[in-house]
């Protein structure tokens, strides 16, 4: 999918904040400045987070949380070295609590990934074009339809 600006990848985000459900989880990977962060901004807004808040990344925090309809966290492993500091950040408690995470980096910690799950891998095409592909795992799958209907 091609999105052709950092408003036109918000707008998306935010039809996708719209549906999500208590525990569902977004896996976003791509490189830097490729959109994930400006992905989570819309998907904020969907999810009803207050328009005074502002979302940034959450790299040297971990792990940030924002109050909404449902409760957002963001997450990144960036900077988590192994399976023990992923346990000690509480990444299970967060997957458990009923909020919508937002995971940065979890592709290095495969054996750490919620079998239900939307993995959004984005490109950088151009100074404004990025592209974006999905996968649904488990019961995010149903999403992809809701969300992108007949969209290519
Ligand atoms: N189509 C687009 N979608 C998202 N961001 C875009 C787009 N075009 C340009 N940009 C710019 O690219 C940068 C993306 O930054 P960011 O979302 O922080 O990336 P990441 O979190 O992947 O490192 C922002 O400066 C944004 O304005
Ligand atoms: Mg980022």
């Amino acid at each position: 999918m091609n999105l052709h600006s950092p408003s036109a990848t918000q707008r998306l985000a935010a039809r996708l904040g719209k549906l999500l459900q208590p525990g569902d989880v977004i896996e976003l990977s791509g490189p830097l400045g490729a959109g994930k962060t400006c992905f989570v901004q819309g998907l904020a807004r969907g999810l009803g987070v207050a328009r005074t808040t502002r979302i940034t990344s959450p790299t040297f925090n971990i792990v940030l949380e924002y109050p909404a309809r449902l409760p957002l966290v963001q997450i990144d492993l960036y900077r988590i070295a192994d399976a023990t500091e992923l346990i000690e950040l509480g990444f299970d408690h967060y997957l458990e609590s009923g909020a919508v995470c937002a995971i940065e980096w979890l592709e290095r910690f495969p054996e750490a990934a919620p079998p239900h799950r939307l993995s959004l891998q984005f490109a950088i095409e151009g100074p404004k074009r990025r592209t974006l592909s999905v996968v649904g795992h488990g019961r995010c799958k149903k999403l992809i339809t809701q969300w992108l209907g007949g969209q290519p």
